[in-house]
């Protein structure tokens, strides 16, 4: 399956946003009490999964998103169509301006990278890292 440059189909959607479900599960946010889920879909159809984990030492933190994509990044795949990301929020959280930068760093400028924001309870928005991030840093 390629799923670059092609609208994301609702089945595909299902899975990420699933499996960014199932990820939150894992967050280990004993200080924010606040566990979010990312999942991150591939070109071919894999999903790969992060939650947020905290550290005594806050600034040590590293979201949900990040984890999610230096996971597929560790199995050696860049080729990140879109993030879904879950919280338990009641209001939409998007993703914050580190994730975004990095997220930036794996979106090619003829199909940026989707960004499927949710809720547990239902809520739901979809961007893309050029909306979110306009002209974003580079230096390549
Ligand atoms: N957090 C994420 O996982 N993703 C974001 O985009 C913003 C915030 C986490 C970090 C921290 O563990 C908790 O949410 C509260 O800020």
């Amino acid at each position: 399956m390629t799923i670059d440059n092609e609208p994301l189909t609702e089945t595909a959607k299902d899975a990420l946003l699933a499996a960014a479900r199932e990820a939150q599960l894992s967050a280990y946010a004993p200080y924010s009490n606040f566990a979010v889920g990312a999942a991150v879909l591939l070109s071919d159809g894999s999903i790969y999964k992060g939650c947020n984990i905290e550290n005594a030492s806050f600034g040590l933190t590293v979201c949900a998103e990040r984890v999610a994509i230096f996971h597929a990044v560790t199995a050696g795949r860049m080729d990140i169509v879109a993030v879904g990301v879950v919280t338990s929020a009641p209001k939409l959280c998007k993703p914050c301006g580190a994730c975004r930068q990095v997220i930036a760093e794996f979106s090619r400028a003829d199909s940026p990278i989707v960004i499927i924001s949710t809720t547990e309870s239902g809520l739901s928005a979809t961007d893309t890292i050029t909306d979110l991030l306009p002209d974003n840093f580079t230096l390549l």
